[in-house]
């Protein structure tokens, strides 16, 4: 596997099913309560220029699980970039660490993170990317499903960081991605055109919600504005209340189809109660295992 973990585009297909098998065997062991420090003694730097409910608390307590021990670093302590250059706090972290959690801005800064730090990098939510959401989501999916096999997902909202990413894991492991979105908020133009021509998925950009999420085995939304986006959230509501996950909407797909959302959500905004509550939710499985995925990319990249 790389060095560090940026991205979904970064594996191939194999090393996400052995990041599936190392989660579902360490998931296992966690339940059984038998000890499994495979990082015994190592710790974690975790920096936060944003704000973080599931990323810290699942990396900290998944390093703990561990046997390591995992540093928060708050918005206030570093100020990557600002107090000091991202160059020298890679530097400096990984002279102290065995590996860096960082949750950013922009997606070069950890870019930069990563390429002068002599440790692993974990992306852990940037403006353009949230891979250890979409690996968390996709083992909930095979866990509730037992296969990936003919998959179709219907991402619904705003095409961001969470949209990108699961057009990342669509070029590596076979789907269709319907994703259903606004006019003028479609997901990252590169990512969508390199996701392509791999050819190993369908990924459908739709301006209809109901026609992305026919025949759906998961509808999947996240919030219509983004951390860094909190000016533009009045405006937002309006031009995406059409994609709101109601009941009206998850008439469209089946009976069965699975409700995901990464958390945290706005409660009728984005999704209504009823949706969220429903039996075919699954969104606190699927925030459970945020920390069994993280705990197998920490021990693939730190033991
Ligand atoms: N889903 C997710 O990353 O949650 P937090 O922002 O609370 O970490
Ligand atoms: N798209 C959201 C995800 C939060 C986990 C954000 O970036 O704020």
């Amino acid at each position: 596997m790389n060095k560090h973990f940026l991205s979904i585009a970064e594996l191939t297909k194999d090393e996400i099913y052995e990041i599936f098998d190392l989660t579902k065997e360490l998931k296992a062991k966690q339940k059984k309560g038998e000890s499994h420090h495979l990082l015994k003694g190592k710790t974690l730097a975790m920096v936060f220029a944003k704000p973080s409910a599931r990323t810290r608390i699942s990396f900290e307590s998944g390093m703990f699980q561990l046997g390591g021990h995992a540093l928060y670093l708050s918005p206030n302590d570093i100020g990557l970039g600002t107090r000091e250059a991202v160059k020298d706090v890679a530097r400096v972290l990984s002279r102290y660490n065995d590996g860096i959690m960082a949750r950013l801005f922009g997606h070069n800064d950890i870019i930069e993170l990563a390429e002068y730090s002599s440790v692993p990098v974990i992306n852990g939510l940037t403006d353009l990317l949230h891979p250890c959401q979409i690996m968390a989501d996709t083992f909930t999916i095979l866990e509730h499903r037992k296969t990936l096999d003919n998959l179709k997902v219907a991402f619904i909202g705003d095409g961001n960081n969470v949209a990108n990413s699961w057009i990342n894991f669509a070029s590596r492991v076979p789907m269709t991605l319907a994703l259903g979105v606004p006019d003028g908020f479609d997901p990252n133009p590169d990512i969508l055109k390199n996701a392509r021509q791999t050819g190993i998925s369908s990924i459908l950009v739709l301006h209809d919600p109901r026609e992305a999420v026919k025949d759906a085995d998961v509808v999947y939304t996240d919030v219509w504005a983004s951390m860094g986006q909190e000016a533009e959230a009045t405006k937002r509501k309006q031009l995406f209340k059409p994609f709101q996950v109601n009941d009206a909407l998850m008439k469209h797909a089946r009976p069965d189809t699975f409700f995901m959302h990464c958390l945290p959500a706005h409660r009728n905004e984005e999704v209504t109660d009823s949706v969220i509550e429903s039996p075919n939710s699954i969104v606190f499985d699927e925030a459970e295992n945020r920390m069994h995925v993280q705990k197998a990319i920490m021990v693939k990249l730190m033991a």
